[in-house]
């Protein structure tokens, strides 16, 4: 997959990117990471690429040109092109899984007090991470390039991991446990020590259940419907 970011500060989103199972995704080709600065299209001699908002207002506005060029710099027939920003469409699961079968994605990162509103029609998906606000949009991208980058093929030494994982059922994963057997007098559930694949299976589902009910009922509701 080939992954543009446009962003005023790259190296927020690429150094986070290097390391680990992204990080190798990258060394392997799986995943092309690219970067376009609207700062490289700033048109005085200062490069500036932001300004006052019209009608007042604290801080300042991303300009609609430099996010204009940096994002036609990069884009390409097929690319489909992510607005990041607190209004967008809340990021979920099935959402990192359907941009995993995109051949480019392009981010659009705002900073500041966002970017001029008539950008937004540049975009196919404007795009939340969460009830929240961040300083920029380059930690948001961050997060949905990681989910969207393990989703790959080849990505997960198994893909199996993906497939029974929190969300990927709408349930939450069943807990795990690792050696020892007894840590600090609390045990592992016999079921998972049996060596019985269908008895794990089954205290495996029945875990995640009721996991789901304690934590998160709405997921439950959500699979009653
Ligand atoms: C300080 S925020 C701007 C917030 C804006 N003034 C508002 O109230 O909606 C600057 C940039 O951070 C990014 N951002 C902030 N919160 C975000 C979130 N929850 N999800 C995705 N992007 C976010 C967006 O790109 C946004 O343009």
């Amino acid at each position: 997959m080939h992954i543009d970011v446009v962003t005023l500060f790259p190296s927020m989103v690429d150094a986070p990117l290097s390391e680990s199972i992204v990080g190798r995704a990258r060394s392997s080709g799986l995943l092309a990471l690219g970067f376009s600065n609207p700062r490289d299209f700033g048109e005085d001699r200062h490069r500036t690429v932001d300004d006052k908002p019209y009608g007042g207002g604290t801080g300042m506005l991303l300009m609609a040109e430099p996010v204009y060029k940096a994002l036609k710099e990069v884009k390409k027939k097929g690319s489909f092109v992510i607005l990041l920003t607190p209004k967008g469409r809340k990021f979920d699961q099935p959402m990192a899984s359907g941009l995993a079968k995109k051949k480019h994605l392009i981010f659009i990162c705002g900073h500041y007090e966002g970017i001029d509103e008539r950008v937004n029609d540049l975009a196919d998906l404007e795009m939340s991470i969460g009830d929240y606000v961040l300083t920029g949009g380059e930690p948001a991208a961050v997060v949905v390039i990681d989910a969207v980058t393990r989703l790959l093929p080849g990505v997960l030494k198994k893909e199996d991991a993906t497939v029974n994982e929190t969300f990927s059922m709408g349930l939450l994963e069943a807990p795990h446990y690792t050696r020892p057997g007894v840590w600090r007098k609390k045990k592992v559930p016999e079921a998972l020590m049996s060596g019985n694949h269908k008895l794990i299976s089954k205290w495996r589902h029945d875990a995640a259940l009721a996991l789901t009910g304690k934590k998160r009922p709405d997921l439950l509701k959500r699979l009653q419907r």
